[in-house]
């Protein structure tokens, strides 16, 4: 097949893709997600030779900074965060096509200086440049952002083009279903949703790219991948840092909204969903969004409920002493904020009724561990059960997100000897060793994707909603009860015991992750 002709996720899995030629204007220019992932994500796409010669990077921040010390800032940016050293000889040729202006963020004039010097460096290059506006600020100011691209008619560039504006929008996408909504609303004032990039950082990582690729491009999963073969499913995404100088922000979102509305709901929707009919980015994004419309509403107050909330207390991690969260920089006293959520939940379809979804994530825990275990159910007990010399354990299959990507399979084996005992014992596959390391972090392949108009790893406006109708149930209730209910774990344990009692009911209990 002519590369030219090939669908653009096809085209990801070839070697070769090079970005149009693209201005990115970011919003939030010397924020810290800018510093520490976007600047190095483009440096690498740089390193790589995947932007056009016709790149541009523009900051766009409130504060006036000449554009010389800017670069400098870039420097610094990739000296300390780039996942591959710094190359002078690629260095020396993006920095030239590094720019920064200052505005204010609902100030129609500054735009208007925006769009002459977006002109000018299209002028200059003698050719049109796509646009692509990246907004990493603080939510407040996503809304005047946005009416500002419209109201100046950068929003609407190139319509009738393939270089058509497009626009990234970071987390949070809404604090709750509402929010959401008329978030949706403005953006597609000015928007068409073909040019909008909901960003999830966690569907560009390589190994949730690959929960695709290992369930459809393998012949020995589907048959078995459904209510009759599969016990329960397991979803950790445990962190052991705690919220550091981000405690204003994080207390006023909480592990539900900053980790299990997005991130997790996109592993369960990948994990959970039915095969698409295309790698068409619409038919993907079809099976992930029935995915989310068919878990069950969650029981929340009874003594049966579907959800937990904790709060680390002072604790261990790695053998040092860390401090409670209530103890945290900018954390208010009287805060009930979670930092830890754990939920069960019911998918009703025809492939998954009546097998349980746990997921669960947190801060402060014992380590850093994202990870989905598909647990099958256990053999009739007929000839290996019964015996203290049979130790077996329900096959499982564990993809490792991260640290230490790759997949396991959970089988039992024969222990060598005269006399007939099990174990159970691990099949490993290990990205690291199969491919080598330094693979592409998801801001690149992210950043990549929107130049190249590929928006299969981003969240559809449905999408975005439908996570958002399951969550903000759980929200309100949390709100009305206050500090009732809020368990509490020791920072460097898995998580409250009332976590480990949400599983009990249907007799399992949480994996430890990484074994
Ligand atoms: C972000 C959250 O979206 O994801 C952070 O706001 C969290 O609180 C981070 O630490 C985790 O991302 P990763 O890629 O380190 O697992």
């Amino acid at each position: 097949m002519e590369e030219a002709n090939r669908h653009p996720f096809l085209k990801g899995l070839s070697k070769h893709r090079g970005a149009p030629p693209t201005a990115i204007v970011i919003f939030g220019a010397s924020g810290d997600l800018t510093s520490r992932k976007l600047i190095p994500a483009i440096y690498n796409l740089a390193v790589d030779h995947l932007l056009s010669a016709d790149f541009f990077l523009m900051g766009y921040g409130r504060k006036p900074i000449p554009e010389k010390e800017y670069r400098e800032h870039a420097l610094t940016s990739v000296d300390s965060h780039s996942r591959r050293p710094l190359a002078s000889d690629i260095w020396d040729r993006l920095e030239q096509q590094i720019f920064y202006q200052s505005g204010g963020y609902d100030d129609p004039e500054a735009y208007t200086a925006l769009a002459d010097r977006l002109d000018a460096l299209e002028k200059k290059v003698g050719r049109d440049l796509q646009l692509l506006f990246y907004i990493s600020t603080p939510p407040q100011v996503f809304g005047a952002i946005l009416e500002n691209l419209g109201r100046s008619g950068l929003a609407r560039r190139n319509l009738d083009s393939p270089l058509f504006s497009k626009v990234i929008v970071e987390k949070p996408f809404g604090k709750d279903l509402a929010t959401a909504q008329r978030l949706n609303q403005v953006i597609l004032q000015q928007f068409e949703e073909r040019q909008v990039y909901r960003i999830d950082h966690y569907l560009g990582k390589e190994t949730v790219q690959d929960l695709l690729v290992h369930r459809f491009a393998n012949a020995i999963f589907e048959p078995i991948w459904n209510r009759q073969y599969v016990d329960c499913v397991q979803i950790t995404v445990a962190e052991s840092l705690g919220v550091g100088t981000r405690g204003g922000y994080y207390d006023q979102s909480g592990a539900l909204r900053d980790m299990i509305q997005n991130h997790t709901m996109q592993l369960l929707s990948l994990i959970a969903m039915e095969p698409p009919v295309s790698l068409d980015p619409e038919a993907i994004r079809d099976e992930k969004v029935k995915v989310l419309q068919a878990v069950q509403p969650l029981t929340l107050d009874s003594e049966n409920a579907d959800v937990v909330r904790a709060r680390y207390d002072a604790g261990l991690i790695g053998g040092s002493p860390v401090s409670g969260y209530l103890e945290g920089e900018g954390i208010p006293d009287d805060s009930t904020t979670e930092t830890y959520a754990a939920l069960r939940l019911s998918i009703n379809n025809w492939r998954w009724k009546g097998v349980p979804f746990y997921m669960r994530s947190g801060k402060r825990m014992a380590r850093r561990v994202s990870e989905i275990a598909i647990q099958f159910k256990r053999p009739p007990g007929i000839l290996f059960s019964g015996d203290a010399r049979f130790d077996l354990a329900p096959n499982t299959m564990v993809l490792r997100i991260q640290p230490d990507e790759g997949s396991t399979l959970l089988l039992n084996a024969k222990v060598p000897g005269l006399e007939t005992r099990t174990q159970p014992v691990k099949m490993h596959f290990h990205y690291e060793t199969t491919f080598g390391s330094n693979t592409p972090e998801a801001y690149e392949r992210l950043i990549l994707d929107s130049m190249v108009g590929d928006n299969t790893l981003f969240i559809r406006g449905d999408e975005t909603e439908a996570s958002w109708r399951l969550i903000t149930p759980i929200l309100d209730h949390w709100q009305d009860c206050g500090p009732t209910g809020l368990e509490s774990y020791a920072a460097g344990s898995w998580g409250p015991l009332a976590s480990e009692r949400l599983l009990w009911k249907n007799a399992h209990q949480w994996r430890r992750p990484g074994f």
